[in-house]
């Protein structure tokens, strides 16, 4: 089973408009509503694949009722911790002008130190039936700035691989407790390391760097490049991925539906260079959805045989 722990999940708010303007009144198209954060993005993906998996972290207030509705409507097991403070709500702007979305996001409810003991009791508790912990995403006002640390020492000491994918000083104090598998997109790699990351082989070095400095027995290091690929690093080698050719409305989600399909593709027992393109299959189709919208299984399936990976010699 995959944990997912999400500590400042969100409902996702997109508005629909024909062309964005500032400063301007705009009329909206559409709205659409749908559950997001990270860990959340990553165990919907893993679920729609096939994978049995639980998500956790913290939930609470109106937004929280959104975000339960969806996890169950996927085949995502609710393991949340409910709390005092309201969930966020973060919103973007879309509009048909081929940028990016606008995003809107908030910076989450107060933790209790009481809600945060009790989610490490209860991660202890799901470490049991767990064979990976997802760990991403922000950290909302109230927790250690080490608690991406501290929850993968946790689930090491039970035997539990770990995942981490986040940034800044969150994803720094998460890398002291050696990940299994990060895959920080390039901007966040480069902020990492200290170095450009834009040609193959700036990201094929970078990517070994990477693969040095975490832990744990399996390995595996991911650069996500957007509609470039990934370049991935294992014990077994080094390899290049270019992403299928779609036409892109919101990335948002892309890189957690990577993760979720390079895990799945490993737990299903793949060799490394197949489950990138797993990977590399769920991070487009995502990138064709609409809004907050997550990659669906037939989209994967059909961008799967387009994804091209080749093994890098070093
Ligand atoms: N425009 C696109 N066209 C095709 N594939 C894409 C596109 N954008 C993303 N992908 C696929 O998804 C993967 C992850 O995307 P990206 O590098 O944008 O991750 P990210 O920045 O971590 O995303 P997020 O944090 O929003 O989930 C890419 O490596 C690529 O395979
Ligand atoms: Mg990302």
């Amino acid at each position: 089973m995959l944990v997912s722990v999400t500590l400042n999940p969100c409902v996702d708010h997109a508005l629909f408009v024909e062309k964005f303007a500032v400063g301007d009144t705009n009329r909206v198209m559409r709205v659409e509503k749908d559950a997001g954060g990270k860990g959340v993005n990553v165990s919907r993906v893993y679920a729609e694949l096939g994978g049995d998996t639980a998500a956790t972290g913290f939930l609470g207030g109106p937004a929280a009722g959104t975000i339960c509705h969806v996890l169950e409507h996927e085949g995502v097991e609710d393991a949340f911790v409910k709390i005092a403070g309201e969930t966020r709500t973060n919103f973007s702007i879309e509009d048909n002008s081929g940028t990016p979305p606008t995003t809107l996001n908030s910076k989450g409810p107060d933790i209790l130190p009481t809600e945060w003991e009790k989610l490490l009791v209860d991660c202890k508790e799901l470490a049991r039936g767990a064979r990976w912990a997802a760990l991403g995403g922000s950290l909302p006002p109230g927790v250690p700035d080490d608690a991406f640390k501290i929850l993968g020492e946790l689930f090491h000491e039970a035997g539990v691989r770990v995942i981490l994918d986040a940034d800044g000083f969150a994803q720094k104090h998460g890398m002291l407790a050696s990940p299994d598998f990060i895959k920080p997109n390039a901007a966040e790699a480069s902020r990492l390391l200290g170095v450009p990351i834009e040609s193959d082989l700036e990201a094929v070095e970078a990517v070994l760097n990477l693969h040095q400095r975490i832990g744990g027995g399996t390995k595996i290091a991911v650069i996500s490049r957007g509609s470039s690929g990934a370049v991935m690093a294992t014990e077994g080698g080094v390899w290049v991925g270019r992403s299928p050719k779609v036409p892109t409305t919101s990335t948002i989600g892309s890189g957690d539906s990577m993760i979720a399909g390079i895990l799945w593709g490993i737990d299903t027992g793949k060799p490394p260079e197949v489950a990138l393109r797993w990977g590399l299959a769920a991070g487009a189709a995502t990138a064709m959805t609409d809004g907050s919208g997550i990659a669906r299984l037939p989209m994967i399936e059909d961008l799967y045989d387009e994804a091209i990976v080749e093994a890098k010699l070093v």
